[in-house]
């Protein structure tokens, strides 16, 4: 069995028939959750936000991982704090300067969540390097972000392992997870890159067994 954490992303799951969604995770045996938050500018579609997660983050008891796919993050930090986050994660593209990064990082952690980082897959992964020390989570997209269901982009296996050697070097434990086309074969290449989290969308919640995948995912 590997040694990986899978964080379902329900972007893609039966919103009518959520509880069962969740069910599903929970009897799987895992206990991360993936909230994709996209508000229309940054990138071109809406999910969700922030008010939408407060009505059910509270019933759900499972690690609340939350990516927002946002401008200005800075802003709405307490807002997800407020809606249940465990995990914040936000968009290095998403910001003026790495003076604007540190300050939304430091936020993050003052209002007493996990502070996460993502970056695009046409930004260079030494962007993060500077931030490593603050850092709990990176989140390396290894897709456009915007939609579920693309293609796992094969560059993002240099991405990972330049990142994991980068860790080591500096003696930090900051999580790696990877975000997009993940499935039994695109993520048992991530892990051997040495990815720690592994995000998944439709590999889990689109056709298929959801126990059968979670086993192919981990074997
Ligand atoms: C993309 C999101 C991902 C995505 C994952 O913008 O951040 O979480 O929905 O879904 P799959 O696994 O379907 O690519
Ligand atoms: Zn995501």
């Amino acid at each position: 069995m590997k040694d990986v954490i899978i964080s379902p992303s329900v972007l893609d799951a039966d919103f009518l028939h959520f509880s069962d969604e969740v069910n599903k995770i929970k009897n799987a045996g895992i206990n991360w959750i993936h909230f994709d938050v996209m508000d229309g500018h940054f990138v071109k579609n809406i999910s969700f936000g922030n008010l939408f997660l407060k009505t059910i983050t509270n019933r759900i008891d499972l690690i609340k991982d939350v990516h927002i796919m946002i401008e200005d993050p800075l802003s709405m930090v307490k807002k997800y704090q407020e809606a249940g986050a465990d995990y914040l994660t936000f968009h290095y593209e998403a910001c003026r300067d790495d003076a604007e990064v540190f300050e939304v990082i430091d936020k993050i952690h003052e209002c007493g969540m996990k502070a996460g980082l993502s970056i695009k897959p046409g930004t260079p992964v030494t962007k993060v390097y500077p931030f490593l020390h603050s850092l709990d989570l990176v989140l390396i997209m290894s897709v456009e972000p915007g939609c579920g269901g693309q293609k796992f982009i094969e560059q993002t296996l240099q991405r990972i392992f330049a990142l994991k050697t980068k860790i080591r070097d500096e003696e930090v434990h900051t999580l790696i997870s990877v975000d997009g086309g993940i499935n039994d074969e695109t993520g048992e290449n991530c892990v051997q890159m040495g990815a720690d989290i592994l995000v998944v969308g439709q590999y889990l919640f689109g056709h298929g067994d959801f126990n059968e995948r979670v086993e192919r995912l981990l074997k």
